[in-house]
């Protein structure tokens, strides 16, 4: 599939002009940031994982009804979305108590939490994405309200679901992260979508009897076997073809 002009360089992805208007390919690059790109490395095969384990996320979520902006995955590294504009929220749900969370209320780590928590940071590398109320997503027209009562319910929906398939292969969903963006039709309607990607590098999962953590904190906190960590998920989530990542259909790629 011809690519266009490069985009934008993020630190996990690379975003091309798609083959048509208001489609982008996003490809997978296996560079690891961690405290606002102060701790970097890379993790071998992780785009090639992370593009299939999103894409396999992303449809398990459409076929329930969340809009999302995927359209297909092209080859190992790529995946073809539709354009949207992000809006500069990034949406938090928490399951169990770990990582900023904990640091910053002193709540061991591990603690279940009464309820799902969701938080909300504003998308800013320069700011190291800051911790906001809803007030300020209103108060600065970053959303709506009703956007924001649709993200929000969305969110939900999302944990929900991801919980119980988790669940299913030995995994618990302790927190994650989303991002959202508008699309615009012809007449100028407007539909949230959920964008980016979901994968170990924006889950925390444990493995449900030892609690061995299977996500990027294995990379954070220099754990090792962070390559493996995710692979056994793409493996539980029985899409780790059987040959290897380098069976994963497609091979056009830029590494
Ligand atoms: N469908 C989409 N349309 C346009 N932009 C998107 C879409 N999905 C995700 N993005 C944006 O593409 C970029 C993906 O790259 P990457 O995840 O590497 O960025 P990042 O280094 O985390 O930076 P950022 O702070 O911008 O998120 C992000 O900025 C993300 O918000
Ligand atoms: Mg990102």
């Amino acid at each position: 599939m011809a690519r266009g002009r490069k985009l934008y360089e993020g630190k996990a992805k690379v975003l091309f002009a798609g083959p048509e208007p208001g489609t982008i390919i996003q490809y997978f690059k296996d560079d690891a940031t961690a405290f606002n790109n102060v701790k970097k490395g890379t993790i071998t095969g992780k785009g090639v994982l992370n593009n299939r384990i999103s894409e396999y996320l992303m449809t398990k979520l459409m076929e329930i009804g969340i809009p999302t902006h995927f359209l297909k995955r092209i080859n190992m590294r790529e995946q073809l979305i539709r354009e949207v504009e992000i809006i500069p929220v990034e949406i938090i749900v928490r399951n169990i108590a770990a990582g900023s969370m904990s640091k910053r209320l002193g709540i061991p780590e591990g603690t279940q939490l009464p309820r799902s928590i969701v938080e909300y940071c504003y998308k800013s590398d320069e700011l190291g994405d800051p911790l906001i109320a809803e007030e300020h997503i209103t108060a600065f027209g970053w959303a709506s309200p009703q956007d924001l009562d649709d993200i929000l319910a969305m969110s939900l929906r999302v944990n929900d679901f991801l919980s119980g398939l988790f669940a299913g292969i030995g995994i618990k969903l302790v927190d994650f992260k989303l991002e959202y963006g508008r699309i615009f039709d012809e007449n100028g309607e407007m539909r949230i979508v959920l964008a980016d990607e979901i994968s170990p590098d924006n889950c925390r999962l444990w493995d449900t009897t030892t609690n061995e953590k299977m996500d990027k904190d294995r990379f954070r906190r220099d754990l090792g076997n962070v390559a493996e960590a995710y692979q056994e998920v793409a493996r539980r989530l029985g899409i780790l073809p059987e040959g290897g990542l380098q069976d994963l259909q497609g091979s056009d790629t830029l590494q």
